[in-house]
């Protein structure tokens, strides 16, 4: 029997919402018959996006949605995106090698922040630092968020449908400046980074948070460099790093040695996390800067999708990309005295998804059950645990009286008994286990939507201050104490 033991007087603090955040860039299908079918689409939608996806993307809190890009961000003119819709230029994007698909503008700046509105989560825009000058991004902050009645920018906004500031939280300064933004040195983006930042503080009336380019994975030299040129000149809230962990056989017919190769890549995020702040505590002895994961998840090979390839980067999610998530998840929670925001790459019908759409046809995938089931740590207080089996990857935090844990089970084939007791706290009483289980290789398809669904929360008591669980192969458990 394998022990988890809730440390009650040990604790890294809350755990911010945001690190439940999301990513939906201009990419494939993400927008196009994805999220968004339009006003006029007899699919069922909510201002042009989609019903299905809008309620159940409400449903598990999303805090935080990144948005336009990614490398879409790089060549991105906010100004095709705002106007009479059927006025939009039709523009070829960032992908365009890649997929030949030209970008409408259908949704610009007001669709996003509607979405962001209709489905409860914060904006988080990605400026465009490659292309356009720090005057283009300053004019785009102007218009999102200057207050009604003051500036024509702000006049615009009113005349295009929303006279008041969309207050947007969140600014992304440049995306992947060491490669497609620009292949800038370390040094060099610091420059970019404090003229942009800069520039644009007369028009951040709300005090929104700016986010720093950091490295691409194992890079830390670029944090490293970037922390020792910045040298704090200028407002920043968080450097963000990206992690896909890549890829390991077939997104769907893995074999089992695949299943670990790729459960042992996820698992470096803790490392990573580790490796990056020991270079930004060096120059930043007082964490005043945050560190954010702008983007992570699997990047399997194309073509596993419900579109068969034509939608770039678009794959199929197995209980091998939910137990991925879980673990992950739980890392950021165990370490959420740094982590201020993660965004998982991407929201629909791409890398690591949470929906897969098309036509009539939209579904969740087992990594949005993963959501559903842990945002109840969104806002918690961090609980520190000890584990006996280190296949077990666990996370525990404590918010409005109820103890919530989660448990992921990294072995493919091997279930886990374990029992949960408590130090320097009480447990509670009851408990409720939910359990989302299923072979490996299990997906949700449009002609079978719920081959993966959590089961039923069964209500058990807590004996003695010991709760007995069984978290099952390649599965995960969230546990509800009260
Ligand atoms: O998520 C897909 C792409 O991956 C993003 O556009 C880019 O930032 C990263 O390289």
């Amino acid at each position: 029997m394998e022990k988890i033991c809730l440390i009650g007087c040990e604790s890294r603090g809350v755990i911010a919402p945001e690190i439940y955040g999301h990513f939906a860039e201009h990419i494939g299908g993400v927008y196009y018959d994805g999220l968004w079918v339009g006003e006029d689409s007899p699919v069922e939608n909510i201002r042009g996006f989609r019903k299905f996806i809008v309620e159940k993307f409400r449903a598990i809190h999303p805090p935080v949605l990144r948005w336009p890009g990614g490398c879409f961000a790089e060549t991105y003119n906010w100004r095709d995106g705002i106007g009479p819709r059927e006025c939009r230029p039709k523009t070829v994007n960032w992908w365009y090698n890649y997929d030949h698909r030209v970008e409408s503008n259908a949704v610009g700046a007001h669709e996003f922040m509607d979405f962001c509105e209709q489905v409860g989560a914060r904006p988080y825009v990605a400026a465009n630092i490659t292309a356009q000058t720090p005057m283009d991004m300053r004019s785009f902050m102007e218009y999102l968020n200057m207050p009604e009645n003051t500036t024509t920018l702000a006049a615009e906004r009113a005349e295009n449908g929303h006279p008041a500031p969309f207050d947007v939280p969140y600014f992304g300064i440049g995306n992947e400046n060491w490669g497609g933004g620009g292949n800038m040195t370390p040094e060099q983006y610091a420059r970019e980074y404090v003229k942009y930042a800069t520039i644009c503080g007369s028009v951040n009336v709300n005090g929104a948070k700016y986010i720093a380019c950091g490295a691409d994975s194992w890079n830390v030299d670029w944090t490293e460099r970037f922390m020792r040129e910045f040298a704090h000149r200028c407002p920043i809230w968080g450097l963000a790093f990206h992690y896909y962990c890549g890829r390991a056989g077939d997104p769907v017919s893995f074999t089992r040695e695949e299943w670990d190769t790729l459960i042992a890549k996820a698992s470096q995020m803790e490392t990573l996390i580790e490796r990056h702040n020991a270079a930004m505590l060096a120059h930043d002895p007082d964490k005043r800067i945050k560190i954010v994961v702008d983007e992570w998840g699997c990047w399997h090979p194309d073509g596993s999708g419900p579109s068969g390839g034509y939608n770039l980067f678009e794959q199929q999610s197995t209980m091998r990309d939910a137990v991925i998530t879980a673990l992950t998840l739980n890392i950021f929670n165990n370490h959420c005295d740094r982590i201020a925001m993660a965004n998982v790459a991407q929201l629909c019908n791409n890398l690591h998804c949470l929906f897969l759409a098309g036509g009539e046809h939209a579904i969740v995938t087992p990594t949005y059950h993963v959501y559903d089931l842990y945002k109840g740590h969104q806002g918690g207080e961090q609980i520190e645990v000890a584990v006996t089996d280190k296949s077990l990857s666990v996370s525990a935090s404590e918010k409005d009286g109820v103890i919530t844990v989660t448990a992921a089970n990294t072995n493919y084939d091997k279930a886990i008994d374990v029992e949960i007791s408590a130090f320097a706290r009480e447990l509670g009483t009851t408990a409720e286990i939910t359990v989302l289980a299923a072979d490996p290789h299990a997906h949700n398809t449009f002609e079978n939507p719920d081959a993966v669904v959590p089961g039923a929360a069964q209500t058990c008591s807590v004996g003695g201050g010991v709760l007995a669980v069984t978290v099952p192969a390649s599965g995960i458990v969230r546990i509800e104490i009260r």
